[in-house]
């Protein structure tokens, strides 16, 4: 059997996404040839997959479903073997997590968070040493959250980051006008702080992956004909004023917007397979209309989670554009 035999074997016994099931295939020894052993590996895998290591607002992971069961995602022409995967606003990676694509290149604006995935995928061992000292305590959540990152070391900025991300109000991520975080200190019982078994699994995964701090439009310098891109980008606020956009200390409103609609077409025109999250407002659907009719805004239902307020969390519209 060759590696593309073993692949279309996997997609069609476990029914998963040919994606997920080309990186098996990828790592699975060339001498494992036999149906039994194939199998045994695949179950392998799966326990030992990886899930996102933060929680980010805007996280797809209750949405993948949805775009499976629409045939939006993934993109059934894509060529999981020699083509690469691009994740320019990554965040917490529910996408790549899902995919674990064989080739694949992560960037975000936010600098923690990059050097959180670097962390994690060059020093998780001590990593793990710094996160097992940190305590579920308000005085101590406000000192963690004062520190100067300046003064930090890669592992300690990185410890930092994954320490509030576990312990603050609702696992936000937020920072003010000046970069800082300022999410409150959120009073859970037993906060899982250190996932060693996730943490070990997650560097093994990200060992050939490409993780920068970059703008998403430094996509364009890459991706070539046939690689796919999934932007998830900070979304147009449903309500003007109710503008929830400060992931970094900067907004991203209509001219952002319209840049990265740019940046979509330009990448459509080049022949890459594109995908794109959005809140479903009008502003939106106006500047993906028309383009061309391979095009398509798609709706899709979330439960969003930003409002803090639990019985405020209801179930919003959200667009997915493609263009395959
Ligand atoms: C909606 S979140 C992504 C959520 C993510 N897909 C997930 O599943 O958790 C948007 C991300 O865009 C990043 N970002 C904002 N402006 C950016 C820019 N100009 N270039 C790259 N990333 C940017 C933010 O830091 C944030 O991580």
């Amino acid at each position: 059997m060759t590696r593309s035999q073993v692949r279309d074997l996997i997609v069609e016994e476990f029914n998963v996404n040919h994606i997920f099931a080309t990186s098996v295939a990828t790592r699975i020894d060339r001498r494992i040839r036999k149906y039994e052993e194939i199998k045994s590996f695949f179950v392998d895998f799966c326990k030992n997959k990886p899930k996102p290591f933060v929680k980010w607002v805007g996280g797809k992971r209750q949405l993948l479903e949805q775009f499976k069961a629409l045939g939006l995602y993934p993109p059934r022409n894509f060529d999981a073997e020699n083509a690469t995967y691009f994740e320019p606003f990554v965040g917490g990676g529910a996408v790549f997590f899902d995919l674990l694509p064989k080739n694949a290149v992560l960037s975000d604006w936010n600098e923690e968070l990059v050097t959180t995935y670097n962390v994690i995928k060059d020093d998780v061992d001590n990593l793990i040493e710094s996160l097992k000292n940190h305590k579920n305590e308000k005085e101590y959540f406000l000192s963690m959250r004062a520190k100067d990152l300046n003064e930090l070391s890669d592992v300690e900025i990185a410890s930092r980051f994954i320490y509030l991300n576990r312990t603050c109000f609702n696992g936000m991520y937020r920072v003010n006008k000046s970069g800082g975080f300022n999410v409150p200190f959120g009073k859970q019982k037993k906060p899982l702080i250190c996932d060693e078994d996730n943490l070990r699994k997650v560097s093994a995964i990200l060992e050939n992956v490409s993780i920068s701090k970059r703008d998403y439009k430094d996509v364009l310098n890459e991706a070539k004909k046939g690689d796919f891109v999934y932007f998830d980008p900070p979304y147009y606020p449903l309500n003007r004023t109710s503008n929830f956009t400060s992931y970094t200390a900067d907004g991203f409103l209509e001219k952002e917007q319209e840049e990265l609609r740019d940046t979509y077409f330009k990448l459509h025109k080049r022949g890459c397979f594109v995908m794109l999250s959005n809140s479903n407002t009008e502003f939106i659907r106006n500047i993906y209309s028309g383009l061309d009719k391979k095009i398509k805004i798609n709706e899709v239902s979330a439960s969003r989670m930003i409002n803090s307020v639990a019985s405020k969390r209801g179930k919003i519209k959200e667009v997915l554009v493609v263009n395959y």
